[in-house]
């Protein structure tokens, strides 16, 4: 969601700008601009649709000499995505990208009646604001602009008379490279990898001042000695490595990722926290992360006999939540800049309530607040759509619910040993899963059933078919579905049944004959070889209870992906998404 990058140093800005731009590009937008600055002259160049467009125009005109520029993609809220609106703005002696919600800029705008605004956006009301207290020093009209914005926002700011980049933060990522003879600013690291590793990260309301040899962090006016953080992202983290998009990749890093991630807990598992002490657990998270939480619902309640809730953050942060002191609130986030969930996390903290955070980017907001934090490693996640880091989320939920139930199931460390292995062979075999694919391509719905944990993970499976493939889906309890939804079964309409808990199977096969009998295709999904009913079949190694969603969701991830990629679809960048959704 909105992305930005920003450059000082001895080179000509454009071509990493640009480059910037495409590393950031999965974060979703629908325009793009940069701003190339020199002493006497600043070029602004923008464009509606996707980088290449931008790339374009900027390749035909005359570019003029430069070394500090600033550049942005914008995913739109306030305003359409177009030209007039895509950012940097300029008011004045000021050129701002920004991202974030300025929620009083109506307000603000009002006061800044002498300023003819251009565009629709909140942002050109914070560089009109800035503009109005420059006075020839950066620090001071930024601090008296920020001091009179409420929202969120992350600020590049470039000024006509001054050969520095500045950048401020509130609410919404920023962090400020650090090069040989040039230093940036990136909504994160991914953007700026091939030129640097090591980064500062800015704390709420601290300003950066930077030239290409010096970065001065202060706030409110007194220096802040910084610490700089070295990455152990590495280029190829955030490359395709020869596959046509990030999303088959992540897929196909599940094994990797997933024993790095458990390893440390299978070698000592008390290393993991025992919850048992908790009465009530809250899951508070959004989308495929809620998902996840709805699996280790299920597994709590069932393992470790506690009272558990899911919730989606947006709702959460909201409503009213009748807290118990025994209460721990665990929140699942991969980017952990979510804007709801890190307000369901703030709002569980103001109630004095334990919070846990279940999170991949361990520099984010999440991972900084909360109290306790078990990070998942699935190194950068470029897809829109989550894979690996939900998979991870369920891994981690799965070895606290084995731990909080005092290690109740005795297969349990084993099996987990043998799941990458296990999962390396599932998606080794894809043929089974591309026939699937073909099958239901040219659908227009699909139905995914399942009850229990299954029902947990019909969930993401749905999630992920229409999130990239634009197939209307829907997930549905299997015993729920004769309470209206089966209207809308008919001939050849794909259904997926997930059959994986032993307990429930005849009552789920009962749902698959119903639907079958009014002319559904039928796919099972399971870990029983001997199950009949349906006319395609993925069938997945029996594991422990607790591991049996991270052999089958993969596969219906894989599903979703070859969908879309018959459907012709932009696999990576599915439309209307952004990657980290940091405004509410
Ligand atoms: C779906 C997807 C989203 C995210 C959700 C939460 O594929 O990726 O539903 O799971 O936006 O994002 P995080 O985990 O970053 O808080």
């Amino acid at each position: 969601m909105c992305g930005i990058i920003g450059y000082v140093g001895e080179k000509h800005p454009k071509e990493i700008l640009i480059n910037g731009l495409k590393r950031l590009e999965y974060r979703g937008y629908d325009s793009s601009g940069i701003a190339l600055k020199n002493r006497s002259d600043i070029q602004i160049i923008k464009s509606k649709g996707k980088i290449k467009d931008l790339e374009e125009k900027v390749n035909i005109l005359e570019i003029i000499e430069s070394n500090i520029g600033i550049a942005h993609t914008r995913w739109a809220t306030h305003g359409r995505a177009n030209e007039v609106n895509a950012h940097p703005h300029k008011v004045g002696m000021v050129t701002l990208v920004h991202n974030g919600i300025i929620e009083n800029a109506s307000e603000l705008k009002e006061k800044l009646s002498s300023v003819n605004f251009i565009s629709e956006t909140d942002t050109e009301v914070a560089c009109a604001l800035i503009n109005k207290y420059y006075k020839g020093d950066a620090l001071s009209a930024i601090n008296k602009a920020i001091s009179e914005i409420k929202g969120s926002y992350a600020f590049g700011i470039l000024f006509d008379d001054n050969e520095k980049l500045y950048a401020v933060r509130k609410d919404s990522p920023l962090i400020v490279g650090i090069g040989e003879n040039e230093n940036f600013i990136a909504s994160d690291i991914a953007a700026i990898i091939e030129y640097t590793n090591k980064y500062i990260l800015l704390e709420e309301g601290e300003i950066a001042e930077i030239t290409k040899d010096k970065v001065i962090v202060t706030k409110e006016g007194k220096v802040i000695e910084k610490q700089i953080i070295v990455t152990d992202i590495s280029q190829d983290d955030s490359d395709k490595c020869g596959y046509n998009h990030y999303m088959e990749k992540e897929i196909m890093e599940e094994p990797a990722v997933l024993m790095k991630t458990l390893a440390p807990y299978l070698d000592d598992i008390d290393i993991i926290p025992d919850l048992s002490k908790y009465e009530e657990i809250h899951f508070v998270a959004c989308g495929s992360a809620m998902y996840a939480g709805m699996i280790g619902k299920t597994l709590f309640e069932e393992y470790a006999n506690l009272k558990c809730y899911v919730e989606c953050a947006s709702e959460y942060r909201y409503k009213k939540v009748i807290y118990d002191r025994k209460t721990l609130v665990i929140l699942i986030s991969q980017s952990g800049e979510t804007a709801d969930t890190i307000a369901a996390m703030r709002k569980a903290k103001e109630n004095s309530i334990d919070t846990l955070a279940i999170v991949n980017v361990k520099t984010s907001t999440i991972a900084r607040e909360c109290d306790f934090k078990l990070f998942i490693e699935a190194g950068p996640e470029i897809a829109v759509a989550t894979t690996k880091a939900y998979l991870l989320q369920v891994a981690i939920l799965s070895l606290l619910a084995y731990r909080s139930s005092g290690g109740k199931d005795k297969s349990f460390i084993d099996d987990a040993k043998r799941l990458p292995g296990l999962l390396t062979d599932i998606l080794n075999k894809k043929e089974v899963l591309k026939n699937i694919a073909n099958e239901i391509a040219n659908s227009k719905d699909a139905f995914f059933i399942g009850r229990g944990i299954d029902y947990a993970i019909c969930l993401e499976g749905s999630l992920k078919l229409k999130e990239v493939a634009y197939t209307h889906s829907e997930a549905y309890q299997a015993g729920e579905l004769k309470h209206g939804t089966i209207s809308l079964i008919e001939k050849d309409v794909p259904v997926f049944a997930v059959i994986s808990d032993e307990n429930i199977k005849d009552k789920t096969i009962s749902n698959i004959i119903e639907v079958k009998s009014r002319g559904a295709k039928i796919i099972t999904v399971s870990n029983d070889e001997a199950i009949l009913e349906g006319e395609f079949k993925i069938v997945v190694p029996k594991v422990s209870k607790l591991l049996q969603p991270i052999l089958i969701v993969p596969t219906l991830q894989y599903i979703g992906y070859y969908v879309a990629l018959l459907r012709g679809c932009d696999i990576d960048k599915p439309r209307n998404l952004a990657k980290s959704v940091t405004v509410e």
